[in-house]
């Protein structure tokens, strides 16, 4: 996700189980024309992450990809984002309403690496074209596609459609598109057909949710406050004292469902300080800790919208 998926935010994901994950899209014409500046969204002693390119010129992206193949898990090409200021450029989702341009994208790209090179899509630009989409990827050599199931027009309206009938095509897919629980990854699996399912939004409401999927536990609250401290040291070794801001995107989903929430995320969105910072929430997770739980062996049990602490 372009403003989130940090190093951070990606190494917190990959410790609660997360079993790859993506940059945030890159812009092809700024690794050509300066890589430095865009040094900080490539991934960094870390594994298994895909670099995210968009762009809508072939010989850039494929110039791009060969420029950031060292840092990459495999390159993934953006033909899916609505943004109006990135499909004015004939870039991201615009590219399904030009799928001879999106071929010799993947092509061209393909010949310029040697990793694994897939696409990420949506179903189509105003109406559903995922056959044509599919077929067209494949044809180019594409080695994976993500499917978000919704159209470039709908942006983020109406629920994801998870009905793409995915098996049927020769090649390994993704299905990505309101995945917030587990049982949705079996369910979106199930309708599908993909191999794999993306978690986006998801993981911004609940990190551990791939704890959850990979191995069926929900974190205790003081690994949750760790995670949070962990989050904030990896945030802080990038960004220095900026990190004040950026924890402000993510402090909602550690303290989801906790009672007092709301008044402490008020609190800490005032904090201009990184010492207060990490006071306030040892302070806030611990009078959850001593308020609501006799032990710390705490069980969160989890139904449709909140969460209750039980020993
Ligand atoms: C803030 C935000 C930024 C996003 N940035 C990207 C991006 O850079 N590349 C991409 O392929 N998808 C991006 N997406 C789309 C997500 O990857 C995902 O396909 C979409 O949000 C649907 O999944 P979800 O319902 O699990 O969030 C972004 C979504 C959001 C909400």
């Amino acid at each position: 996700m372009a403003g989130i998926t940090n190093r951070a935010f990606r190494t917190v994901c990959t410790l609660w189980g997360a079993q790859f994950s993506f940059t945030e899209m890159i812009s092809a014409e700024s690794v050509i024309r300066n890589l430095k500046a865009v040094q900080k969204m490539l991934p960094r002693s870390e594994s298994n992450v895909a670099v995210q390119l968009f762009g809508s010129e072939p010989k850039t992206l494929a110039q791009a990809a060969k420029i950031v193949e060292p840092y990459a898990a495999w390159i993934d090409i953006n033909a899916a984002c609505p943004v109006k200021k990135v499909i004015k450029k004939n870039s991201g989702g615009a590219l399904l309403k030009d799928l001879d341009r999106l071929s010799k994208i993947v092509e061209s790209v393909k010949s310029a690496v040697d990793k694994p090179v897939t696409v990420k899509i949506r179903i189509g630009f105003e109406d559903n074209d995922l056959d044509r989409i599919m077929e067209r990827c494949i044809e180019s050599g594409a080695d994976g596609i993500e499917v978000h199931g919704r159209t470039v027009a709908q942006q983020y309206s109406h629920r994801a459609t998870w009905d793409l009938k995915l098996s049927q095509y020769c090649i390994p897919t993704a299905v990505s598109g309101d995945i917030y629980e587990v049982s949705d990854v079996y369910k979106a699996i199930e309708i599908s057909g993909a191999r794999a399912v993306l978690v986006a939004r998801g993981a911004l409401r609940k990190p551990w949710i791939f704890s959850q999927i990979v191995q069926s536990r929900t974190p205790t609250i003081e690994e949750v406050k760790g995670m949070f401290m962990e989050h904030l040291k990896m945030q802080i070794e990038d960004e220095g004292e900026k990190s004040i801001y950026k924890m402000r995107q993510f402090i909602a989903g550690y303290t989801h469902g906790m009672r007092g929430a709301r008044e402490f995320r008020e609190k800490f969105m005032k904090i201009d300080s990184l010492d207060t910072m990490k006071n306030c929430v040892e302070e806030f997770f611990n009078s959850f800790l001593m308020n609501e739980c006799k032990t710390n062996v705490v069980e969160w049990i989890e139904d449709s919208q909140s969460r209750r602490c039980c020993t």
